[in-house]
């Protein structure tokens, strides 16, 4: 018999290597998942030129052509409704999302963060981690709240930063701990293997 695939609607903003692992990982029949859109606000992104290559659906939506972000996430969600999604996946996707939005899609909607959260929400993390000193950096795969970067927490990755690390080797070893653990969370969802209880993420089967 086989298997129901997970629908999943990605959303990015930028160069989409996520999204490229995402795909080849569900192409390859690993995930249980099926990428069936990738919408974005930018129509020159390279997220959006992966998915025609792919032949998968892909959708700009025009920020300018909405009065603020509550109209705009109002069409993004008409949208993403349209397409009928199990899970919603963030993948360098750069506007923050209204709470209305969120709300509608409630624990249905994953982030990849550069940094070890709660430790350097928002942007320039690797920075950051030189500024600070920290010893480990990584990145955390998280389900999407109202609160920016503050979501339950469902895989972190990290390594030991070196004396001699820059931000671009930061990014670079960030991103090889991405490409593990977001395809691995997004296979523990499909597989229904996880669930949020009081705001915290549980394997199912555990108490
Ligand atoms: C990733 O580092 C992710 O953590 C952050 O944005 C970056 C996207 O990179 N949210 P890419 O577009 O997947 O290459």
């Amino acid at each position: 018999m086989t298997k129901t695939l997970l629908r999943v609607v990605v959303l990015a903003s930028g160069f989409g290597s996520n999204l490229q692992v995402i795909i080849n990982h569900a192409k390859e029949g690993k995930l249980s998942a099926e990428v069936v859109a990738v919408v974005s606000d930018k129509k020159q992104s390279f997220a959006l030129e992966r998915a025609r290559k792919e032949n998968i659906k892909s959708i700009f939506v025009n920020p300018r052509k909405f009065a603020d972000r509550e109209e705009y996430d109002e069409a993004l969600r008409q949208k993403i409704d349209s397409l009928n999604p199990n899970l919603i996946v963030l993948a360098g996707y750069m506007r923050i999302l209204t709470v209305a939005f969120v709300d509608h899609f409630k624990n249905r909607i994953m982030n990849i963060h550069p940094s070890l959260l709660p430790k350097h929400k928002g942007t320039n993390t690797h920075e950051r981690v030189l500024l600070h000193g920290d010893s480990v950096h990584g990145a955390t795969v998280h389900f999407v709240t109202a609160e920016l970067d503050a979501g339950p927490i469902i895989i972190q990755k990290s390594f030991k930063v070196c004396s001699t690390d820059t931000a671009a080797d930061l990014e670079e070893r960030v991103h090889q701990c991405e490409y593990e653990i977001y395809p691995r969370a997004i296979k523990l969802f499909a597989d229904g293997e996880i669930r949020v209880e009081n705001g915290k993420v549980l394997r199912t089967g555990s108490n």
